[in-house]
């Protein structure tokens, strides 16, 4: 479908950018913080670059007016932003902590003061460590009424102020980095156990938005999913079944449950033929079926290339937990396709494809196959940026990268798709998870490094001059 001229985004749309409670906020047991699983984690030695924790990260809990100054004068139009659960209940389920719901009213009334529209993630990540030690967090059934417990009463809180609203970051990656790769908390390498972790957290998040509706707010909610679509290598129809095997089994299984509160009949046959198909109790599909998204959050970064698995190499057969290649999506099914390099696109320093045109499928998948709204939740490019000596950031790299992205999304638009808006990964430079601080997304730069010394200073990135004008101008200048 080639046109000759591309739609202009809707005079309403969303220019917005992201980030994460614990990659940002710092001042991890601060005013009744409860302790999180990744506070835990990060302390085993080995699980992160040089050691490296969040427990001060960009300490936007005590410079979140600063961050915001920067907001405002960049003109941005939204900032998704999480809430730490153990910052509102310390223990997961127990009593509320006043001093933490204050932190987030404080936030969101500096953002709307602003005229920033503000986006909430309910969940990225930072699960209470006591419900972990108390029934195995996902793993427990508990933690379905616990989660829509601390929605119900962020709900209420917040219901005037907030029009947007996230269930769970990207689950797919949540539940096969904890239960899979044991490379995020619990640190658990088991199929069975991360599958019925995740029926759970499809349960939390269907129950959740089910309440949501019921309370009539005014807004929309969903969830935000980590979607790379995949390409097969070749026209052989073999890599070609591998790549729907892919789909099916990191696209299909996680999407289809949020939108039509079914498992997709293939993969859900290779879970039970594998006997780790999760245990189902009566009435869940009922709650999953009604707990359906006003929209799909899409976090967006590159797609994957795909042929059979053979089975005939070094290491045939064994599934690759360690998924080093798109590891953000990746849930490794054993035999069913082998990840390869897609000689089509580049590849950036930290060996993630750069595609835009992947973007523009995925929205088009989505589309056919759910029809919601898509809001993008998350897109940029992860890079070693330079600090210059006048404190100038040449960062082309990632406007070439933005731009390009913006690009497949308005020709998204002109195929018909309807989206909400766009974030960015990230606003300020902040914490990756297992990468320290060496890897970069941030328009803002943030002076720091592993150790927890730096003054942290701000500085605007080329990116962020002109991600301005871009809003400035509705997506017409790029
Ligand atoms: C997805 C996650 O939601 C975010 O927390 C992470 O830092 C980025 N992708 C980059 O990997």
């Amino acid at each position: 479908m080639h046109h000759q001229k591309l739609d202009s985004f809707p005079s309403d749309f969303l220019w917005g950018s992201a980030s994460a409670a614990y990659q940002v906020e710092g001042a991890w047991d601060e005013d009744g913080k409860g302790e999180s699983v990744w506070d835990k984690f990060v302390k085993i030695p080995g699980k992160t670059f040089k050691g490296t924790t969040g427990e001060v990260a960009v300490d936007h809990y005590h410079r979140y007016k600063e961050d915001v100054q920067l907001m405002a004068e960049q003109g941005l139009k939204a900032y998704r932003f999480s809430i730490s659960w153990p910052r509102i209940i310390p223990d997961g389920n127990g009593e509320v902590n006043e001093a933490g719901i204050k932190f987030y009213e404080d936030l969101i009334d500096e953002l709307l003061a602003n005229e920033i529209e503000p986006v909430v993630t309910l969940y990225h990540w930072d699960l209470p460590q006591a419900l972990q030690d108390e029934y195995l967090g996902w793993e427990g059934r508990q933690i379905i009424n616990d989660f829509t417990r601390y929605c119900e009463i962020v709900f209420k809180r917040f219901k005037d102020k907030v029009k947007y609203w996230v269930t769970l970051n990207e689950q797919n990656v949540f539940i096969s980095h904890g239960y899979l790769a044991a490379s995020h908390p619990p640190n658990v390498k088991d199929p069975k156990r991360m599958l019925q972790a995740n029926h759970h957290a499809n349960l939390a998040n269907a129950k959740a938005i089910k309440l949501f509706h019921e309370l009539d707010i005014e807004g929309q909610i969903g969830p935000s999913f980590a979607y790379g679509p995949t390409y097969a290598f070749d026209a052989d129809p073999k890599n070609q079944l591998a790549a729907e095997n892919r789909e099916e089994i990191n696209a299909n299984f996680w999407m289809d449950i949020y939108v039509y509160g079914r498992y997709p009949k293939v993969a859900w046959k290779y879970f039970e033929d594998n006997g780790i198909a999760p245990t189902i109790e009566v009435g869940d599909f009922d709650l999953l079926k009604e707990g359906k998204p006003d929209f799909l959050g899409l976090n967006y970064y590159q797609t994957a290339t795909v042929k059979e698995n053979r089975l005939d190499g070094v290491g045939a057969g064994k599934p690759n937990y360690t998924g080093e290649k798109g590891s953000t999506e990746e849930s490794g099914m054993p035999g069913l396709y082998k990840e390869v390099s897609n000689p089509y696109v580049e590849y950036t320093n930290w060996d993630w494809a750069i595609d835009p045109s992947g973007l523009r499928i995925a929205m088009r998948r989505m589309t056919s196959r759910y029809d919601l709204p898509i809001l993008i939740t998350e897109n940029g490019l992860g890079e070693y940026d330079r600090l210059e000596a006048d404190g100038r950031i040449h960062d082309e790299y990632r406007i070439n990268y933005i731009r390009d992205h913006i690009v497949a999304i308005q020709e998204a638009i002109t195929d018909g798709v309807e989206v909400i808006g766009y974030c960015t990964w990230s606003y300020t430079d902040l914490l990756s998870w297992l990468n320290g601080y060496q890897k970069r997304y941030g328009f803002v730069y943030v002076d720091r490094d592993e150790s927890n010394e730096k003054e942290l200073k701000r500085y605007k990135k080329d990116s962020y001059f002109w991600y301005k004008k871009v809003i400035e101008t509705n997506g017409q200048e790029l």
